[in-house]
């Protein structure tokens, strides 16, 4: 069943994915509203994604819930429920940057069991299905992913992302200078979704953001945790809104640093 809960998503994703595409504009994009603070910004896109998402997962299977970015939260009565980011990135999307993914997950009582992402821009995709391994597709192919061997902390590359709030940021900014002297590099890509899935392809050692939302990695924390990483939060305890995420092997390691950043 969660096969076809995934087959179900990466449909949607895909259809998802093409109606914005065809939709952006060239150049900017305008910004229809803000939310968390005045860097949280939405576009009409953005709706009409998680509109068109939310309609076709209720076509298929109408009893269901869904939790969506936008502001869907609909409670179901199958015990699968929906968690979609119909743009994440979107701020990289107004701007024209090509990393924004739709992201859609399928829990089932309240476990993600399956989860799709694909890079509106640039067509790329993940998936997974909770223990059947997490994959990119290429064609028809799927090319399984796993997590590589971790390097030693001089030559990590640790991935983060800011949160919208300016006092979070402010933390968040500090901890990242902590936390430079110590590793290889920080990468930021302004998508969670692709930065878990960039994890997940082992282009990255790690992973650290606080502030999350569920609907932002829902479906990419599935990718990384199938292809073998630890992906919970700063105190090893699942966290809803701190994710942290490290080859099993680094765990110890990576996660005190981090911890001793102030993340
Ligand atoms: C955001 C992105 C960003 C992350 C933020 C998220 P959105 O999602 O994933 O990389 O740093 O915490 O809110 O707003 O573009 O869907």
């Amino acid at each position: 069943m969660s096969h076809d809960l995934y087959e179900l998503a990466r449909q949607v994703g895909l259809e998802a994915s093409a109606f914005v595409r065809t939709n952006r504009p060239s150049g900017r994009v305008d910004v229809a509203a803000t939310k968390s603070s005045a860097t949280d910004v939405v576009t009409e896109l953005d709706r009409a994604c998680e509109r068109l998402i939310r309609e076709r997962i209720f076509a298929a299977r109408p009893d269901d819930g869904f939790i969506g970015e936008e502001g869907d939260d609909i409670v179901g009565t199958t015990g699968v429920d929906w968690v979609v980011d119909p743009i994440d990135g979107t701020v990289n999307f107004v701007h024209g940057i090509p990393s924004y993914a739709v992201s859609i997950a399928a829990r089932r009582d309240g476990a993600v069991v399956a989860g799709h992402v694909v890079n509106i821009a640039t067509g790329l995709e993940w998936g997974a299905v909770l223990g059947a391994g997490s994959w990119r597709h290429e064609g028809d192919q799927k090319v399984r992913l796993a997590a590589p061997q971790p390097p030693p902390l001089a030559q990590a590359i640790i991935a983060t992302g800011f949160n919208y709030v300016p006092e979070i940021r402010a933390r968040q900014s500090a901890a990242v200078a902590k936390l430079l002297p110590h590793i290889a590099d920080i990468r930021r890509i302004g998508s969670a979704a692709l930065e878990l899935c960039a994890l997940a392809e082992g282009q990255y050692d790690a992973y650290v953001e606080q502030g999350l939302h569920v609907w932002d990695r829902a479906a990419a924390g599935l990718v990384a945790t199938e292809a073998g990483f630890i992906v919970t939060g700063l105190d090893g305890e699942p966290d809803e809104r701190m994710v942290m995420a490290a080859h099993p092997d680094a765990t110890a390691e990576y996660f005190d640093l981090v911890r001793a950043c102030g993340f």
